[in-house]
């Protein structure tokens, strides 16, 4: 193995290279590497200066989080870098990629950073519920305005080269060659002296106490009882209030503090389980069907923002509806959707207009013959679904992926409506669609291994978190969603409120609650699946007819005015409302149930036990391929709190 610290020197100029892929993680043995780089160039008379440059796809991405379980091994790095910012001679970090949390604080003990135009860096830590332990609240202050350095450190937003530049964290934009601009400038400090250290100059501005008042308010009105947002901003505080020394104890105590939380634990596991998400042994060999073409039908909610996700990956679309008005209002939507990405900035008016040449719509399926995916967004009814996969059947290749959207309906069944039950998925996205990162596979027994790869190279095409989900009523997601809503329906009947479910649940972390919720998705899917489950659901089981009542009423949500709130003309805020209540109370009337009070614990204690024994049912018929693909969906399909790590992290059964 060769080592991931080497030293070479050129013209007086030395070169201190990391070499640990796949992205230059500040492993144990890069960090002895480097420390062991200080002092032989210390040692080295002939060296006036140093570049420190990193091989491969990217500049250091932090420290090695896989260590993070474990003892820290020395040298640990608050002291490696302590090393280089205190090194005789001025090194300057060359920076491509990304440089990010123990990288950016690496390149903040040089004297200088070089960053190429698309370099991005960044103090992600608060994402893995930590803050940056080695120096960064300390030095970034002293570099950068200090409402800079809250903003990046507390939010883990990381700054483009540009910004980088404006803000005063990065001295240069390479023009060509990174290493030979870094060692241009290395040679410049070398001739007019070491610059000060960041640790010796003051922070970059000394607010007030009500600005920190603010500042703190602000953030924790944001972050939903995620702790380490208002810890980093408290270690910034610290900075701009204590000396630089203090500082730098201050925050490594803080740092291993919430090492050892249950959030970060939460926050490190969720960051691999999104990276590791099942798949199954069956495809490995598999190559994936090339897409380059692609057909949407239906450009509803759904089949709008698949469509316009797949224009921002860059394809060309053709979209299906019934009608010549059905089809203006879809491209009505389409275009809805690319004007907002404009907005936004994903989009120029150059690129926009060359998107919208990309996209066509129109009533004829004959334009699918050359399509290499197609898929179905239509009414969730298996008649007209079967009746779509019946003429897709007839008019597209015998070798084209078909997928259909569906929310519950089998999926197997709607793949016996082609002759080639092989070639089809469900590709289960989420509302809005272009936004969502989730994408369940549903497989079913007949699909083959290269559908399936090729439903995996879709999500990695469209930039999504792929979970591989069988066949079942609402696959991984949508069936532990029912199951929760029905225990939360369940509350309703013997005391609670809707308002008073979904505060518990906020408070929990949720950005809103179960009823909210549903009254924003539309609350007619639901009640259509209800139905149509009536004749093969057990008599004997317990069924709540609340949210049934509700529908009855033509109250579907924030579309109709009403659902569970009720909605002033124009507001997507809803207020109880005293017919709901009038409705719960009737129920638990009816039942004979003697109403009780439910704190927050015990409502998220119930909505817990729910979760969990339905994640186990999922697991134990195959449905999810492992736990942690179970927290994966609840994170990013259904707003399950990412620091809370998901119900099976909360079960300890990951
Ligand atoms: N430690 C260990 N492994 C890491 C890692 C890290 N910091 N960052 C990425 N990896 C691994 C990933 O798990 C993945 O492994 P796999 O191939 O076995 O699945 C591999 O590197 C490639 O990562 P991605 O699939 O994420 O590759 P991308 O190209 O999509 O993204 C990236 C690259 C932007 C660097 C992204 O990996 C990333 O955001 N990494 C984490 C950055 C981070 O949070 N850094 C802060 C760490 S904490 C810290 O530094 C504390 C300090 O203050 C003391
Ligand atoms: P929608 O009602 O907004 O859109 C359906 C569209 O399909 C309509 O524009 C309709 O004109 C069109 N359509 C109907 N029959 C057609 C046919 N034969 N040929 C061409 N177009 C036809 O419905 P929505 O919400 O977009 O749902 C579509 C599918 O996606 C459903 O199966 C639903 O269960 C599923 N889904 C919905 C989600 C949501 O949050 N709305 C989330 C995930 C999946």
């Amino acid at each position: 193995m060769t080592a991931p610290v080497s030293v070479t020197v050129d013209e007086n100029i030395a070169y201190v290279t990391i070499d640990n892929p796949p992205v230059n993680a500040l492993s144990q043995a890069v960090r002895a590497g480097l420390s062991d780089a200080v002092r032989r160039l210390d040692a080295d008379d002939a060296v006036q200066a140093v570049v420190l440059l990193c091989t491969g796809r990217t500049f250091v991405a932090g420290a090695d989080i896989r260590e993070f379980g474990k003892p820290p091994q020395p040298p640990h790095l608050p002291d490696v870098i302590a090393e280089i910012e205190n090194a005789h001679v001025p090194w300057v970090a060359a920076i491509h990629g990304t440089a990010l949390g123990g990288g950016l604080e690496l390149a903040l003990g040089c004297s200088a950073r070089v960053v190429e135009a698309g370099a991005k860096l960044g103090l992600p830590e608060v994402s893995l519920g930590l803050i940056p332990g080695a120096g960064g609240t300390v030095r970034l202050p002293r570099l950068v305005p200090v409402e800079e350095a809250i903003a990046m450190i507390t939010s883990g937003k990381p700054v483009d080269a540009a910004q980088a530049v404006s803000i005063g964290l990065a001295d240069r934009i390479a023009k060509n060659d990174r290493v030979e601009e870094a060692a241009e400038l290395a040679r410049e400090l070398a001739a007019n002296g070491k610059p000060d250290t960041l640790s010796a100059r003051p922070p970059v501005g000394n607010p007030d106490e009500t600005f920190w008042a603010k500042q703190r308010a602000s953030i924790k009105a944001k972050v939903r009882g995620q702790i380490s947002p208002v810890a980093g901003l408290e270690a910034v505080r610290d900075a701009v209030t204590m000396p630089a020394a203090g500082a730098f104890t201050a925050e490594r105590a803080r740092f291993m503090a919430l090492k050892d939380t249950e959030q970060s634990a939460a926050l490190r596991y969720m960051f691999f389980a999104e990276r590791n998400t099942g798949r199954p042994d069956a495809i490995k060999n598999e190559k994936p069907a090339e897409i380059r073409s692609v057909g949407v039908i239906g450009g509803g909610t759904m089949g709008a923002g698949i469509a316009a996700s797949f224009l921002l990956a860059g394809l060309p679309i053709t979209l299906i509806e019934r009608d010549a008005e059905a089809v203006d209002q879809a491209i009505g939507r389409v275009k809805g959707i690319l004007e907002q990405s404009r907005k936004r900035g994903v989009l120029t008016d150059e690129t926009l207009a060359e998107t919208l040449v990309r996209f066509s719509a129109e009533t004829s399926y004959e334009t699918l013959s050359d399509c290499d995916l197609v898929i179905e967004a239509v009414f969730e009814d298996m008649n007209v679904k079967h009746a779509v996969f019946a003429d897709l059947d007839k008019v597209c290749r015998a070798d084209a992926i078909l997928a259909t959207n569906t929310s519950y309906l089998d999926v197997s069944a709607i793949a016996d409506a082609t002759s080639d039950p092989s070639r089809v998925v469900g590709l289960h996205f989420f509302s809005p669609a272009h936004v969502m990162k989730l994408l369940e596979i549903v497989k079913t027994e007949a699909a083959s291994p290269k559908t399936l790869e090729t439903a995996l190279s879709v999500a990695k095409m469209l930039h999504k978190i792929p979970v591989i989900a069988g066949v079942c009523d609402g696959f991984i997601g949508n069936r532990i969603f029912s199951a929760f809503r029905r225990e939360c329906d369940f509350m309703l009947e013997e005391g609670a409120l809707p308002e008073q479910i979904d505060a518990a649940m906020r408070g929990f972390g949720f950005a809103m609650g179960i009823y909210a919720v549903q009254d924003l998705a539309g609350l007619d899917i639901g009640w259509a699946t209800r139905k149509r489950q009536a004749a093969s659901r057990d008599p004997e089981a317990r069924y709540s007819r609340i949210a049934d009542r509700i529908c009855e009423l033509g109250r579907f949500g924030q579309k109709t005015g009403a659902g569970w709130y009720s909605y002033a003309e124009g507001s997507r805020t809803g207020d109880p409302d005293p017919l709901v209540e009038r409705i719960v109370r009737e129920e638990s009337e009816r039942l004979g149930i003697q109403r009780k009070d439910f704190s927050d614990e015990d409502i998220m204690n119930r909505i817990m036990a729910a979760m969990q024994t339905e994640a186990r049912a999922v697991l134990d018929e195959g449905i999810a391929l492992k736990p942690s693909d179970i927290d994966v969906t609840l994170v990013h399909g259904y707003g399950f709190p990412r620091h809370q790590g998901g119900p099976m992290f909360k079960a300890g059964q990951t």
